[in-house]
């Protein structure tokens, strides 16, 4: 009988051996790991040796392993380089694209299936990156952000509106952008609270939704002739020269509430949209510009504004 054996002790009901530890009379079973855990554990070191061998794996003082601070492993790999290196063929694929894209008319686009199937990639890709923060994935806008689907165009919807649009933002730091202001009516005292409630009756009734009385309707069709009519034009219908909305339509840029209506003209809008000169190629601006302007609801060139009859 060897020593071993002499001191192994069996737990009478399981049959595992002990470790000798002993605690308020609970003994410790020396359970063995299942064979196949084993295996599977020996297998993912050998395979660690393997991948240390030939991928990036350890820091490194710099100099030692070359540019960067790591091994580079005998496969030499690099997530950074695969990523240039996709971009650039990216780029290269597209360049043929761009470049049929430069001076294209729309109408160009709409008849040539590989163009219009660039620009909706290359479109859709640069509104996800650059566009959608404000204007929504699907382009549809949130209060103070315009729906771009839609026909409804504050600063015109032919591809050339849309275009200068982005080339030159609204309301933005860029020397041409595209410029105007609403008056804060109520913040500057330029009309009192009962007239602000008055031309707002006389706003909502322009699209049928008045509940006022026809002297309060009448009192605020004055008000709006003389304060509104210069922008958003007599019969409401807004001025795309000036980005003033159309009022007599169902579609409102911030709420159609009575009490946002009222909120709107006390202090005047004042929608920003940014600049893209500068910040993206020409090329892409084309792309977007065609994408918006295909998303729906752009407008023949030289053809009146179905909205304003302009
Ligand atoms: C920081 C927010 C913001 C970002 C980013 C932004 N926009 Fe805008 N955009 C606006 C706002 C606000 C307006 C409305 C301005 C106004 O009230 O006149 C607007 C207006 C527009 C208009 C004019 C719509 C009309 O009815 O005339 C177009 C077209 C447009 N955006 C396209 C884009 C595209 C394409 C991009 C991406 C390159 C983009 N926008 C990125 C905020 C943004
Ligand atoms: C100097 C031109 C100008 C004048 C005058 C003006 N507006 Fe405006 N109005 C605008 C512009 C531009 C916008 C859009 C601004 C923006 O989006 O930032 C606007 C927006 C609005 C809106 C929001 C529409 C929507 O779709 O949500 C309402 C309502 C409105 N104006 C009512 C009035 C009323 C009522 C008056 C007269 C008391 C008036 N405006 C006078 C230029 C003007």
């Amino acid at each position: 009988m060897s020593a071993d054996e002499h001191d192994v002790e069996r737990d009478a009901h399981s049959g595992t051996q002990t470790t000798g530890h002993e605690w308020d009379g609970i003994k410790e079973l020396d359970t063995p790991l299942p064979r196949w855990w084993l295996w599977v554990f020996y297998a993912s070191v050998a395979w660690s040796v393997v991948y240390m061998i030939f991928m990036p794996a350890w820091p490194a003082l710099p100099g030692l392993a070359g540019e960067t601070d790591h091994t580079r492993g005998l496969r030499d790999h690099s997530e950074r380089a695969n990523v240039a290196q996709a971009m650039e063929e990216l780029q290269a694929s597209r360049a043929g694209g761009y470049a049929a894209l430069e001076g294209a008319s729309i109408q160009e686009i709409e008849n040539d299936p590989d163009l219009l199937g660039f620009v909706r990639a290359a479109g859709e890709a640069a509104f996800g990156d650059n566009c959608a923060t404000c204007h929504g994935s699907g382009a549809q806008g949130a209060p103070g952000y315009p729906n771009l689907n839609d026909d409804v165009w504050l600063w015109g919807g032919t591809y050339g509106d849309i275009r200068t649009t982005l080339r030159v933002g609204i309301r933005a730091e860029h020397p041409d952008t595209r410029f105007s202001q609403m008056p804060s009516f109520g913040r500057d005292d330029l009309l009192t609270g009962s007239e602000i409630a008055d031309v707002t009756d006389y706003v909502l009734s322009l699209s049928g939704r008045g509940e006022a009385s026809d002297d309060v309707i009448a009192r605020g069709r004055e008000i709006y002739d003389i304060q509104c009519a210069s922008c958003h034009m007599e019969d409401g219908s807004g001025d795309p020269m000036q980005g003033a909305p159309n009022l007599a339509d169902r579609n409102w840029l911030y709420g159609s509430q009575r009490q946002q209506v009222i909120g709107i003209i006390h202090r005047g809008p004042y929608g920003v949209m940014p600049a893209w000169e500068g910040r993206l190629d020409e090329a892409t601006i084309d792309a977007l510009a065609a994408y918006v302007y295909l998303l729906g609801g752009g407008e023949e060139e030289g053809a009146a504004n179905r909205l304003t009859g302009r």
